[in-house]
């Protein structure tokens, strides 16, 4: 099963190639980051209007890449949603011009629902066993899902404010570090000393919730601190402020996922999203728990059509099929 399959959900405009959920033959990604720095983070209009400028020169690039040809193509997937509305649209209309013009079928895929299939793209993929637990962690959502079986999904709990991404980025605006804060403050804290700022970890009593704005809080109100202190004028301790940072959002996320791994004796904990190339997550996981933790290769876990390939194999073969009249869905969740 070939597919041709496209995201630009946010700012990433990506097309690529996909064999059977499993084999890339092609993985173009073209970012926007460099755009958006300058306001600090994502401007939708913005974005649509880079997505129609090289859409079609990515496709090209893609099937150029794959060396195949649209007759090859079993089928062309898309994200409809969850994201930008701008966005979304034009990734769905040219999918369809698409499908339409090659007489193949069109999928709409949902973009969390990629971002837990980049994990079937992944060197170890034949190891894995249901239920799973899934966190997913990126700009937009912070989820965790146990995954029953391919397909079947029962959310557990999600965040009450912002996302564990959105608060990368915005204590990366506080701290003055570049567009996007994740990967930013993830340099950062490696110089830095987690013990000498102690954040809240915001763990709410019960269920699988989570909670950021308290943190966010926090980090600012020691950065004024901080400035009322030394004066305006002397640098603020970034590496330490983002170490002590980085290490709470660490912890909190941990903490619920160790709660529900617990509570439903799960096989495997995945961990997925642009937040999962964070280097301290990706290694104080793996060290904490007595089930397998994996995440997806790096280049995998920010966004990318490979990971939407990958799961419209899986929503196939589970009989999903093409629908010319799918419509674009800025809130679809999972089901
Ligand atoms: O999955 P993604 O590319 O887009 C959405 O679907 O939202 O995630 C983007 C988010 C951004 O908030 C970015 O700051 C964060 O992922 N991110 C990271 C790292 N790399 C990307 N956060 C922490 N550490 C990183 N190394
Ligand atoms: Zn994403």
């Amino acid at each position: 099963m070939l597919f041709l399959s496209i995201e630009t959900s946010c700012d990433e405009t990506s097309a690529a190639v996909i064999e059977s959920g499993r084999i890339i033959h092609a993985n173009i990604v073209a970012s926007q980051e460099a755009i958006h720095a300058k306001y600090g983070g994502v401007f939708p209009e913005v974005a649509s209007r880079r997505h129609i400028e090289v859409i079609y020169s990515i496709v090209d690039e893609a099937m150029t890449q794959a060396a195949v040809d649209y007759a090859n193509l079993d089928g062309i997937a898309v994200t409809k949603g969850p994201g930008l509305v701008g966005s979304l649209l034009v990734g769905v209309n040219v999918a369809k011009g698409l499908a339409l013009a090659s007489h193949k079928p069109l999928l709409g895929i949902n973009h969390i629902e990629g971002h837990i299939y980049a994990q079937w793209l992944a060197e170890d993929r034949d190891e894995i066993e249901f239920p799973i637990l899934i966190l997913v962690v990126s700009g937009g959502h912070t989820e965790l899902y146990l995954m029953s079986d391919h397909g079947k999904y029962t959310h557990l709990g999600g965040t009450m404010d912002d996302a564990a991404g959105e608060a990368f980025d915005k204590v990366g605006r506080l701290l003055d570090l570049p567009y996007p804060g994740g990967p930013a403050i993830d340099k950062a804290a490696k110089q830095g000393d987690a013990g000498r700022f102690r954040f809240p970890r915001a763990v709410l009593d019960t269920g699988y919730d989570f909670s950021f704005s308290g943190l966010k809080t926090a980090v600012l109100r020691e950065t004024e601190r901080i400035k009322r202190q030394q004066g305006d004028d002397e640098p603020l301790p970034v590496a330490d402020l983002a170490a002590g940072f980085q290490t709470a959002v660490v912890d909190a996320l941990l903490i619920k996922t160790a709660r529900a791994a617990e509570a439903y004796r799960v096989k495997g904990i995945h961990i997925t999203g642009g937040v999962s190339a964070n280097s301290e997550l990706r290694q104080v996981a793996k060290e904490r728990f007595d089930v397998p933790v994996r995440t997806p290769p790096l280049r995998l876990c920010t966004d990318n059509a490979a990971m939407i390939g990958a799961a419209a194999y899986f929503r196939w073969q589970n009989g999903q099929r093409g629908d010319l009249e799918i419509d674009v869905s800025p809130n679809l969740p999972i089901t």
